[in-house]
């Protein structure tokens, strides 16, 4: 296929693997493929999502998952260097030449011993995906480089994305390394944690705050892509999905290639858990993997649409043929309640996920399941995940107290291995913790009132003492 005008962008492409990579839509009456040559984030004929899609006989493909092994051997090599681009052969979309990377995705998966006995999985069985030791300190660096890089091959100028917050750090991060494409990022007011404001900022990307929720930026900022002819960085972007499946490979890297019976993740606008399933489904598929794990979808119980799609309406991906209907009916009755989420794991206060139905099809692809956490849940979850080395924000949290209160309830198993994917570093969002960790219980409650917060139970508590040598001493030793 010849690569098509490019609407957004002013050069033609170049390197793009036209003879293996297209794009198709996910709508059942639809399925039109599309050139990988095209800045699209829908369907130009019916509006549904687009999956990034390979002809894998076409593709050089590795006879074992256990071969990738050989790129540590070629770390000087940045695609080699990249926890990304070293799946390469996963992802063959661009030619390997014109990658756009910043080492990304060199993340670690940790046993976490200290941590399994609070989600009630035996020793050796939890393993937390640390994704905030990337380049910005979110999971959201892999599918930043994907996007990227497809961005420079369609001869985009300018990039712009919404978010509530990791977003717009990690596309600012890339607009400044990459210097060829500035980028304007839309915040809600007020919403967003000053970790990743700062980081938006710093690294020069215009931002917008609108008055407004995250939803209203998502709405706002196709409308402004459409418009402009901007290339658009959020995750309907199916580059990014694309990216954001090698944290699947890392997992099962640290695992010696053997999937987990359980991946937990925490669920927002749903691009992860969509990635996820398509990660698993085609390592599956291509014979790299003898069986799927379970996926876990946690929603904060503040933002828990998915929940309620899934859990209460029951509505699933039915081999393709998603209730739209019913769909639209529970974001009209939404709309009617005036029903808005509202979580303190601001990551994930989102309303209208717009992966809603590629994570629907990953649950039915692993017969995965969805649970919700409360916001007390979260923060005593993340105070765990603290103990236990790295920390993590608020909405990664949600993931590890998802997978205490499956496993109470009988779903996940005493010794099921269990891998929680831990999205972002703890530093994004340094006031939840410092609050947790020095409020009284009645002040912590005051200040998270609206969020039904009521204390600490795993509070380290800091000890104020007067500039007094043996005041100091008691201290250190009490
Ligand atoms: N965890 C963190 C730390 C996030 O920043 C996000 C999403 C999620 C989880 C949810 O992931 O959307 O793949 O289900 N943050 C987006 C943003 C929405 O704008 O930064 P998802």
């Amino acid at each position: 296929m010849a690569p098509k005008p490019n609407p957004c962008g002013k050069g033609r492409a170049i390197a793009i693997r036209t003879d293996i990579a297209y794009q198709e839509c996910l709508g059942h009456a639809c399925h039109t493929r599309f050139d990988i040559a095209e800045p699209l984030f829908e369907c130009p004929k019916c509006g549904d999502l687009l999956d990034a899609r390979y002809d894998w006989s076409r593709a050089a493909m590795p006879r074992r998952l256990s071969d990738f092994e050989a790129k540590w051997a070629e770390q000087a090599d940045p695609l080699a260097f990249s926890g990304v681009w070293r799946f390469h052969e996963l992802l063959p979309f661009a030619d390997r030449r014109h990658v756009v990377t910043l080492g990304e995705g060199r993340t670690i998966l940790q046993k976490a011993d200290k941590v399994a006995p609070y989600v009630g999985v035996e020793a050796g069985r939890l393993f937390l995906q640390y994704e905030g030791l990337n380049p910005s300190g979110s999971f959201k660096d892999n599918g930043m480089t994907a996007a990227f890089t497809h961005a420079r091959l369609v001869g985009a100028t300018r990039a712009v994305c919404a978010s509530t917050g990791n977003t717009s750090a990690a596309v600012a991060l890339y607009s400044a390394v990459d210097g060829g494409i500035p980028a304007a990022v839309l915040v809600g007011s007020g919403k967003i944690a000053y970790g990743k404001l700062a980081q938006a900022l710093d690294f020069g990307a215009r931002v917008i705050q609108v008055e407004g929720d995250f939803d209203t930026c998502m709405k706002r900022v196709r409308e402004v892509a459409k418009k402009l002819g901007i290339y658009l960085m959020n995750s309907l972007n199916p580059f990014r999905i694309e990216g954001q499946k090698t944290i699947v490979y890392r997992i099962l890297e640290g695992l010696r290639w053997e999937a987990p019976d359980w991946l937990v993740v925490p669920g927002g606008n749903l691009g992860n858990s969509s990635a996820f399933g398509k990660a698993f489904k085609e390592l599956h598929e291509l014979g790299l993997i003898p069986r799927m794990p379970r996926i876990a979808v946690i929603n904060a119980a503040g933002a828990d649409t998915l929940y309620r799609i899934v859990r209460e309406e029951k509505i699933a991906w039915n081999g393709g043929r998603v209730d739209e209907a019913r769909i639209a009916a529970f974001y009209q009755r939404m709309d009617a309640e005036n029903r808005r989420a509202r979580t303190l794991a601001s990551a994930i206060e989102i309303n209208r996920p717009v992966n809603l139905k590629k994570c629907l099809r990953a649950l039915e692809w692993t017969g995965g399941t969805v649970e919700k956490v409360t916001d007390q849940e979260i923060l005593d979850a993340k105070a765990q995940v603290g103990a236990g080395g790295f920390g993590c924000e608020p909405a990664s949290a949600a993931g590890v107290a998802g997978a205490r209160k499956l496993r109470a309830a009988g779903v996940i198993g005493p010794s099921d291995r269990v891998v929680c994917v831990l999205t972002g570093h703890a530093l994004k969002d340094p006031h939840a913790t410092v609050a947790y960790h020095t409020l009284t219980d009645a002040k912590l409650a005051e200040e998270y009132q609206a969020y039904g917060v009521r204390g600490a139970a795993h509070a380290n508590h800091p000890v104020v003492v007067a500039d007094d040598l043996e005041q100091i001493v008691a201290a250190i030793q009490s």
